[in-house]
């Protein structure tokens, strides 16, 4: 996707490819401030994904794919330049181990990569391939949207979301946000809890902000008040995305998300993962073999430079969990919508 800062039926876009460099909104400054950072060479990308720069499975992995592109066009006159490129995926692949999707994009810019001949054939082949998983980013989100709707009530209700899926987590749109909007505009929407998802307030800082923008009715909400407000009945679904899914249906995604589906099916309330066919790994057997990213504990013991615990304290900072497949009632992707997800059910479609 080329400068288009924002669109309207996308939401804000987070990530802009003007063809000799890559813009990112800077998303540890939201909402207050909106600062856009460029990037010219890959080492730059990989360290702006790892330092939360940009965020979310799939943004992530459109992100990667466009480093790769600046690694080609800084290559171009090595003698080498296949392997400098090489390298490069690598440092990528590096930058955050838990989101699929990074290491999807990545293997389609190697495998792109292969089959070119000479540098600058690479530089034009890289860029379209970049470009055209940024492109069905897009149109998986679009089309997960109207898919959930098929399983979900006529009448309008609340919605109960955690961390941040939207325009400014994927390519545009969103996942479990993108189905948010889609609701919304097919008027069976009322309100949209938003957890404040701690330790790094994707929720407050990203997910309140974005639909506010919208028009679309949001309550923010501590992580812990979410029993509370299950437990009232307004809530009919949880819709949640996702950074890995493995072959059985077992999904990866922000910490918390686990302890929500256990309260959703205390409470009769429906609970939803929603993530484009690049954030399935069927490679794996089970959530027990996907890498949990830990993050330092400065992140919970500060909240944006305030100290809120005692100096030094022992922190444990798992920034993923996994919710086994067993508690999760639909798993939407753009190829459709996998009700009761189990290994069987997976392979019929992956
Ligand atoms: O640590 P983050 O902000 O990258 O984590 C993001 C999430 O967990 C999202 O729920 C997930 O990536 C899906 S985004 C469409």
């Amino acid at each position: 996707m080329t400068d288009s800062s924002a669109s309207d039926s996308l939401g804000t876009l987070a990530i802009l490819w003007h063809g000799d460099h890559l813009a990112l909104l800077d998303q540890r400054l939201l909402p207050d401030d909106e600062i856009w950072l460029t990037y010219n060479d890959a080492q730059g990308v990989a360290d702006a994904i790892r330092d939360m720069v940009v965020r979310g499975a799939p943004a992530i992995g459109i992100t990667a794919a466009y480093g790769v592109v600046l690694a080609a066009q800084r290559a171009g006159r090595d003698a080498d330049w296949k392997m400098a490129v090489g390298d490069a995926i690598d440092r990528l692949a590096a930058s955050r181990p838990t989101a699929v999707n990074l290491f999807w994009a990545l293997e389609r810019m190697r495998t792109r990569l292969q089959t070119c001949a000479s540098a600058a054939d690479a530089v034009a082949s890289l860029t379209g391939e970049a470009e055209a998983i940024h492109a069905e980013d897009v149109a998986a989100n679009r089309l997960m949207g109207q898919h959930a709707l098929g399983i979900m009530p006529d009448s309008p209700f609340a919605v109960l979301t955690h961390c941040n899926t939207g325009a400014l987590a994927t390519g545009g749109y969103g996942t479990a946000l993108g189905v948010v909007r889609s609701l919304w505009r097919a008027g069976r929407l009322t309100r949209v809890y938003a957890d404040e998802t701690r330790p790094w307030l994707q929720g407050s800082r990203l997910t309140a902000w974005e639909l506010q923008q919208e028009g679309i009715p949001v309550t923010l909400n501590a992580d812990s008040a979410a029993a509370q407000i299950l437990r009232r009945g307004e809530v009919r679904w949880v819709i949640v995305g996702a950074d890995r899914i493995t072959a059985n249906g077992d999904v990866a995604n922000k910490i918390g998300t686990y302890s929500l589906a256990v309260l959703a099916r205390h409470h009769g309330v429906k609970f939803m993962v929603v993530a484009p066919s690049s954030t399935v790994d069927m490679a794996l057997q089970s959530g027990a073999d996907i890498p949990i990213e830990e993050r330092d504990g400065s992140e919970v013991r500060a909240v944006r430079g305030v100290s809120v615990a005692p100096d030094g304290v022992s922190v444990y900072n798992p920034v993923f969990d996994v919710t086994p497949a067993d508690l999760i009632d639909a798993i939407v992707t753009e190829k459709g919508v996998i009700e009761r997800p189990s290994l069987e059910a997976m392979r019929a479609v992956f």
